[in-house]
């Protein structure tokens, strides 16, 4: 398979794993990049520079395949501007294949002189925006690509509330940067569907949290089964929506108390405990799935399996090719 994408970054297949804080470690990047994908490596998960550069080693002793370094430009109480500048010049210096920024843009947030210096180590930049003029502002700034997510995405979406369907032509249509769909991409028909719509490729998270190489614990593979689309919620407007941003999460007892506080408009220091990273950590680790906020998107409704990730990508590309060769049939 060719694409822009594939081009880019010098993969086989055009997949990226999305950022996945505690999940996307050195052994899953490296998993997936084996597979001909592109693993994500998430620099939240560390807490210096120097954890970074060895986290960065790890992956290249474990793959010699591409991967990304997903820098989340969010404000935080553990991970200061300071260390996200020092991470993205640690990806420079390393010269890994491309960063991954998912929140604010580089050039605002870090700084403008970061671009230009990825481009000087040959690193390539992708931004994962969530609206239209995002897109556009990458582009301009000198974005390699981008990757459009819509609001069915676990994590962080968008306040505007847009779909998968609809912003991803609409980027497609707005920018010549490549562009990747995120946002309930789970199989070969979403890949087809992006490839439809224009797009360069995929990224998909819940997908690929939902494999055996994520090390997540037993219980929360059964609840990764059990849960379908409708069993996610949109929260944290009030903490997040100045930033453009909420939260899609599983709908359990701890987002029920954040929905409760919200309501009554608690403040912050009710919120930060019960949505703590550090409290996900523990629940992906002892699976108590109840007593963390967990990011998951709608795309947890169509998972039916733990496959291994060598699995997962060539049943992915084959179901794509099978699909586009179906609808060519049906319009014939
Ligand atoms: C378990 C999990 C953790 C995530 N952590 C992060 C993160 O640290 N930074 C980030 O930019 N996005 C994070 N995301 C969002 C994903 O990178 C991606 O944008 C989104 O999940 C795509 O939608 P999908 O889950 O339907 O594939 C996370 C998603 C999941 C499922």
């Amino acid at each position: 398979m060719k694409t822009r994408i594939t081009e880019l970054f010098g993969i086989k297949y055009p997949i990226q794993c999305g950022g996945m804080l505690w999940i996307a470690t050195p052994e899953l990047a490296a998993a997936i990049s084996n597979t001909g994908a592109m693993g994500n490596l998430t620099s939240g998960n560390y807490n210096s520079g120097d954890e970074l550069r060895t986290a960065i080693d790890r992956t290249n002793a474990l793959t010699s395949n591409p991967f990304i370094v997903n820098i989340t430009t969010m404000p935080s109480i553990r991970l200061s501007v300071e260390l996200l500048r020092e991470f993205f010049e640690i990806c420079c210096e390393k010269k890994v294949t491309a960063i991954e920024i998912a929140g604010a843009p580089v050039d605002t947030f870090l700084g403008e002189d970061l671009i230009p210096k990825a481009k000087q180590a040959g690193v390539k930049v992708l931004h994962k925006v969530g609206a239209v003029k995002h897109a556009v502002h990458a582009q301009k700034v000198g974005y390699d690509a981008v990757t459009i997510a819509g609001f069915e995405e676990g994590g962080f979406p968008h306040k505007d509330n847009v779909s998968t369907l609809v912003l991803v032509p609409r980027v497609v249509e707005s920018v010549d940067i490549p562009v990747l769909a995120a946002g309930g991409m789970a199989d070969g028909k979403s890949l087809a569907a992006a490839l439809s719509l224009g797009a360069d490729g995929i990224m998909m998270a819940t997908r690929f949290l939902a494999t055996k190489e994520s090390g997540v614990h037993e219980n929360i593979f059964q609840t990764l089964l059990d849960k379908k689309e409708n069993d996610t919620s949109l929260n944290l407007q009030s903490l997040l929506g100045d930033f453009g941003l909420q939260v899609r999460a599983l709908r359990n007892d701890i987002i029920r108390r954040v929905e409760e506080i919200e309501k009554q408009g608690g403040a912050l220091e009710e919120l930060f405990p019960l949505i703590s990273g550090q409290r996900a950590k523990k629940v992906w680790q002892e699976g108590n799935v109840e007593e963390a906020m967990l990011t998951i998107g709608q795309s947890v409704g169509r998972i039916d399996d733990i496959p291994s990730v060598s699995t997962l990508v060539p049943r992915i590309i084959e179901e794509a090719k099978a699909s586009l060769v179906s609808s060519l049939d049906q319009l014939s």
